[in-house]
């Protein structure tokens, strides 16, 4: 079993091997993701929960905050509990994102929708479950951190996911939706939001847990920023030109609900251009960190290259 002290080789060549080193990752985020929820009473709803967050994907929002807690100097198991609460508060998202009520979407990540396993009831309330149990997960159970910075990623955590952020982008995207005259800035807002301020918040507390200067703080947020808008970009490129088996989930839905995207307003070789611009600016913030942020500028490069 692969643990925090024995992961295996992240350079070939003397060269970082993002491969490797995403393959060690996710399987240290699978093993805490699964001891973080374990099944008890009221089995249905654990189930529920279970169901959704063990379902693989590609961890890389618990990635990115492991990645930048290490890239200061913190260790794994500082960043462990806000890396899974992380990813609790992403699946819970992707549940309610789901819903008849909002997408009505049956596949994700491969398998079958939770509401269409179990029901609209149930899968409202894993997605609550889930999102309570992040906040508590991270005050319960992160050690070897002052007090005052796990509070502050809690702090900076609810302002991520609430009305200020995920909670204001998903509230946007649904009112654009059949609007062919969506301008870029709230094309912009919607993706700053919905997508972008998790993945900010993502990096932004691994910098906090590790104790990150102020400086160091507001350059984390610009590369997050950055990759977020990116990453939002190669979804909308992926809704086009992938296929259903290969991402896991429906396709064409954008053109469906007939949402304008990026794609829709610049066409995909632009997008593609614009996307690896604002990697190529997200990367260029990192300099300080040098030879250390090797993994968060390969995974910045991933973002943009990505087919899943
Ligand atoms: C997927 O977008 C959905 C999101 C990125 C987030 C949606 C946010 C919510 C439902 C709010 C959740 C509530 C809290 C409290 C955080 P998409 O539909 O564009 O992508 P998809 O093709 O993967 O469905
Ligand atoms: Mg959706």
């Amino acid at each position: 079993m692969i643990t925090a002290d024995n992961l295996p080789e992240t350079t070939r060549d003397g060269k970082f091997d993002l491969v490797a080193y995403l393959k060690a990752k996710q399987q240290l985020c699978e093993a805490a993701l699964e001891k973080a929820l374990p099944m008890q009473y009221p089995e249905t709803i654990y189930e529920a929960m279970r169901y959704s967050l063990l379902a693989g994907g590609k961890r890389l929002r618990p990635i990115l905050c492991l990645a930048t807690t290490e890239m200061l100097g913190g260790t794994t198991d500082m960043a462990m509990p806000t890396a899974c609460a992380l990813e609790m508060i992403h699946t819970m998202s992707l549940i309610h994102d789901d819903l008849p009520a909002m997408d009505n979407d049956d596949y994700r990540r491969g398998k079958l929708t939770n509401h269409k396993v179990y029901g609209e009831d149930i899968a409202i309330l894993a997605g609550d479950g889930l999102l309570a149990y992040a906040f508590e997960y991270i005050a319960a159970q992160t050690q070897n951190v002052p007090p005052q910075q796990v509070l502050q990623v809690i702090a900076k955590l609810g302002k991520a996911v609430g009305a200020a952020g995920l909670v204001g982008g998903q509230v946007v995207d649904l009112e654009s939706e059949g609007k062919s005259d969506t301008s870029l800035k709230t094309l912009n807002y919607i993706h700053r939001h919905k997508t972008g301020a998790l993945l900010e918040i993502c990096v932004v507390s691994g910098g906090v847990l590790a104790g990150g200067t102020p400086e160091d703080l507001q350059r984390l947020s610009a590369y997050a920023q950055n990759i977020g808008l990116a990453f939002q970009i190669i979804d909308d490129i992926l809704d086009i030109t992938a296929t259903q088996e290969k991402l896991g989930k429906s396709i064409g839905k954008d053109q469906q609900a007939q949402k304008v995207t990026y794609p829709s307003l610049w066409g995909i070789e632009e997008s593609k251009k614009q996307a690896e611009q604002l990697i190529a600016e997200a990367c260029a913030q990192l300099k300080p960190f040098g030879e250390k942020a090797q993994p968060l500028l390969a995974l910045g490069h991933f973002i943009v290259s990505r087919d899943r």
